[in-house]
C-alpha cells in the first residue's frame, strides 16, 4: 500500500512538471503575441478599412488597374511602398496637375505608360484614399483577420507578423506532441517499475467511450447540432449566391473578333458599333454590314498584328468567315447573295425581371462603358467583367453622384431633394435608385 502511495506522488510531481512547462510555453506565446498586438493598435486608430477600400477600388480604379497585373495602368498591390502618402493623395486627386508640376516620379510613370491620362478623382477624400491604399497593401490572399495590422504596418511589417504567428503555432503543436509522447513514456516506465516491484497496478476501470458520454450529454449534442446547422447554412448560402452569377464568362464566338485589335489598337469608338447604347435600352451587337464598311477593304491583317498566340493565318481566316457570312466575294469584290448569319453567343444577360437601360447610364449619367464592362479595349476575347448582381447595381447607386449640371429636368428635383437630405450632391440612390420598382417589373 505504501508503495502505491509513492507511485501516486511520483505521478503528481510529473503532472506538476507538465503543468509548469505548459504555463511557460503559454507565457512565451503571450510575449510573442504582445508586439503583434502593439503594431495593430495604430491601425485601429488610423481606421483605414480595406473592405471599403476594395469597394472603392472596384468601382473607381478596377477599370484600369489590377492588383497583381498590368492593365491600362500599373499593378497597384504594394503601391504604398513605392510612393509616400502625400504623393499618392496628389496623384489620385489630379495626376495631370502633378505631372505638369514636373514631379519626377509622376513624369516617369506617365512616360512609361505611353502618356495615358489617368482619370482625376477630386471627389475621393483622403480617408477614401487611405482605404484604397489599405486594400492595395493587403497580402495576396491574406487571412482577413490579419488584414488591419498588415495594412497599417505596410508590406514588410505585415510579412513578419504573419510568419511569426505561424512559427508560434508550429512550436505550440510541437510542444503538445512532445508532451503526449512524454506522458506515454512516463506511463510505460511507471508500469514497468511497478511490475518490477511486484505491485498490482489497478486494472483500468471500464470508462464509457467518449462518443457515448457525448451522446448522453444533451447540451453538448444541442450545441454541436446548432454549430453544424449554422456552418452548412453558411456554405449553402455561399453556393446559392453564386448561382447565376457569370462573372468572367468568356465564351468562344463563331468569329474570333478581338476588341483589343478594334477598340484598342485601332481605337474604334465603342459607339461606332454599339451605337444603340447612347439612345436605347440595349447596346446591341452591330450588324455585319457595319463590319463591311471597313472590311470591304481590309481582307487580311498586317504581319505585325500576329501574336505568338494567334497567327496571321488565323486572323485572316476569321475575316474570311465574315466574308462567308455576308456573302462577299473577295475576287470579284461583290456580294454573291448567299448569306449565313453569324450567331454571336450572348455574354451579358440579366434575368427577365430586371430592367436595365443603357441610355440612362451612358447618356444621362455619363458613365463610361469601362466602368461596367472593364477595360474592353484590352480584351482579345470579350468577357463579363461585372458580377451583374443586385448588390452590384445597388452599391453603385449608393455611391455615384448624379450629374445635375446642364440638365434642366433635374434642377428642380435637385433643389427639393438636397433640402430633404441636407446635402449638395445627390447620389443615384437618393434620387430613387433603390426603389424596387425602378429595376423590377
Ligand atoms: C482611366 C484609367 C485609370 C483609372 C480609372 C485609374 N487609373 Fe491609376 N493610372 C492609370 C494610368 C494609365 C497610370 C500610369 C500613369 C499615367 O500614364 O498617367 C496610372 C497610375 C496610377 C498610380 C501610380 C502607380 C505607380 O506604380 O507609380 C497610382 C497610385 C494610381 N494610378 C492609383 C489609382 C487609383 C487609386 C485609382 C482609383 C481611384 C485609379 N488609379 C484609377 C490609369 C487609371
Ligand atoms: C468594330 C465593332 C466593335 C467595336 C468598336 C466595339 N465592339 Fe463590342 N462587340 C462587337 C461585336 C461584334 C461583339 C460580339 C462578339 C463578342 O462578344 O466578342 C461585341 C460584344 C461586346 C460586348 C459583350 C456583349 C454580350 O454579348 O454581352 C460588350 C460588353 C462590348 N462589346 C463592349 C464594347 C465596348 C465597351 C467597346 C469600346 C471599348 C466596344 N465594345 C467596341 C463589336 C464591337
Ligand atoms: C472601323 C473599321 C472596322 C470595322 C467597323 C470593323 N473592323 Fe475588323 N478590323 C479592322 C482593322 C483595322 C483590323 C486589323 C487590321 C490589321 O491589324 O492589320 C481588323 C481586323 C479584323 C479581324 C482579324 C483580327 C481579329 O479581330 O480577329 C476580324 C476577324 C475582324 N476584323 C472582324 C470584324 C467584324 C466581325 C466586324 C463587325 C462586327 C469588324 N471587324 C468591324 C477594322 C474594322
Ligand atoms: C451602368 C453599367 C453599364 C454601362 C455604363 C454600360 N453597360 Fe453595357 N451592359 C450593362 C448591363 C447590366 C448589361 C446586360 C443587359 C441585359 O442583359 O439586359 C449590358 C450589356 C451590354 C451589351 C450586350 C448587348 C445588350 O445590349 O444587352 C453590350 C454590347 C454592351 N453592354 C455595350 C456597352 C457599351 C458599348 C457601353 C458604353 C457606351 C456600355 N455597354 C455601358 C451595363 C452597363
Ligand atoms: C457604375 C454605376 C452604376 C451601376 C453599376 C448601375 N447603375 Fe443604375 N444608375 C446609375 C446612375 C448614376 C443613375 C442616375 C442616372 C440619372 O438619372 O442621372 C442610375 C439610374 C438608374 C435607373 C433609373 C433610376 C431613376 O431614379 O429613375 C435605373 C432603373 C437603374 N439605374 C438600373 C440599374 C440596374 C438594373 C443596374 C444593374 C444591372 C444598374 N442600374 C447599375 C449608376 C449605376
Ligand atoms: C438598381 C436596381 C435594383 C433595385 C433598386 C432592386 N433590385 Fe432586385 N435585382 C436587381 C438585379 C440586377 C437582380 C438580378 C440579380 C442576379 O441575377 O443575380 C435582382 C434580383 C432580385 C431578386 C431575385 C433574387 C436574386 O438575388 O437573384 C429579388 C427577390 C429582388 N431582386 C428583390 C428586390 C427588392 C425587394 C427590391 C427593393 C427593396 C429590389 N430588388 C430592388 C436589381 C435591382
Amino acid at each position: 500500500m505504501k508503495k502505491v502511495g509513492n507511485h501516486n506522488s511520483i505521478s503528481r510531481k510529473l503532472l506538476l512538471g507538465v503543468t509548469l512547462m505548459l504555463a511557460i510555453s503559454f507565457t512565451s506565446f503571450a510575449q510573442d503575441a504582445a508586439p503583434a498586438a502593439a503594431t495593430e493598435a495604430p491601425a485601429a486608430a488610423q481606421g483605414a478599412d480595406p473592405v471599403k477600400g476594395k469597394e472603392l477600388f472596384n468601382s473607381n480604379c478596377a477599370a484600369c488597374h489590377k492588383l497583381d497585373a498590368k492593365a491600362t495602368g500599373p499593378a497597384l498591390r504594394g503601391v504604398a511602398g513605392r510612393h509616400d502618402k502625400a504623393w499618392l493623395y496628389k496623384w489620385i486627386h489630379n495626376s495631370s496637375a502633378l505631372i505638369k508640376s514636373g514631379d519626377a516620379a509622376a513624369v516617369k510613370i506617365y512616360e512609361e505608360y505611353n502618356k495615358s491620362v489617368m482619370t482625376a478623382f477630386p471627389q475621393l477624400s483622403e480617408g477614401d484614399i487611405d482605404n484604397i491604399i489599405a486594400y492595395t497593401s493587403e497580402e495576396k490572399a491574406a487571412a482577413p483577420a490579419a488584414v488591419p495590422g498588415q495594412a497599417a504596418a505596410g508590406t514588410s511589417n505585415g510579412d513578419d507578423s504573419g510568419v511569426s504567428n505561424n512559427i508560434i503555432l508550429g512550436a505550440l503543436a510541437l510542444v503538445m506532441l512532445m508532451l503526449v509522447v512524454m506522458l506515454f513514456l512516463v506511463n510505460s516506465v511507471l508500469t514497468k517499475v511497478a511490475k518490477a516491484n511486484g505491485i498490482q497496478v489497478a486494472p483500468k476501470t471500464p470508462t464509457t467511450p467518449i462518443w457515448k458520454a457525448f451522446a448522453k450529454n444533451q447540451f453538448l449534442v444541442l450545441v454541436t447540432a446548432i454549430f453544424l446547422l449554422l456552418a452548412s447554412a453558411y456554405f449553402v448560402y455561399g453556393f446559392l449566391m453564386q448561382v447565376g452569377v457569370d462573372q468572367n464568362y468568356e465564351p468562344i464566338q463563331p468569329i474570333h473578333y478581338s476588341h483589343k485589335i478594334h477598340a484598342g489598337d485601332n481605337e474604334i469608338n465603342c459607339k461606332y458599333c454599339h451605337s444603340a447604347a447612347r439612345v436605347s435600352k440595349n447596346a446591341g451587337i452591330p450588324s455585319l454590314n457595319v463590319c463591311m464598311n471597313c472590311h470591304k477593304n481590309i481582307s487580311e491583317v498586317a504581319e505585325t498584328t500576329a501574336t505568338p498566340e494567334y497567327s496571321k493565318a488565323f486572323y485572316d481566316e476569321q475575316i474570311q468567315k465574315l466574308y462567308t457570312a455576308v456573302g462577299w466575294d473577295k475576287a470579284t469584290q461583290s456580294y454573291t447573295g448567299k448569306t449565313q448569319p453569324v450567331k454571336w453567343v450572348r455574354i451579358h444577360n440579366l434575368p427577365d425581371f430586371v430592367y436595365f437601360n443603357h441610355s440612362q447610364h451612358v447618356t444621362v449619367a455619363g458613365i463610361e462603358c469601362q466602368t461596367c464592362h472593364g477595360p474592353v479595349e484590352t480584351y482579345e476575347i470579350q468577357k463579363q467583367f461585372a458580377p451583374l448582381t443586385m448588390g452590384w447595381c445597388i452599391n453603385c447607386h449608393r455611391k455615384t453622384e448624379v450629374k445635375m449640371e446642364g440638365n434642366d429636368y433635374y434642377t428642380k428635383i435637385h433643389e427639393e431633394l438636397s433640402k430633404k437630405y441636407g446635402v449638395d450632391k445627390l447620389t443615384a440612390a437618393q434620387m430613387g435608385g433603390l426603389e424596387c420598382g425602378k429595376c423590377h417589373y
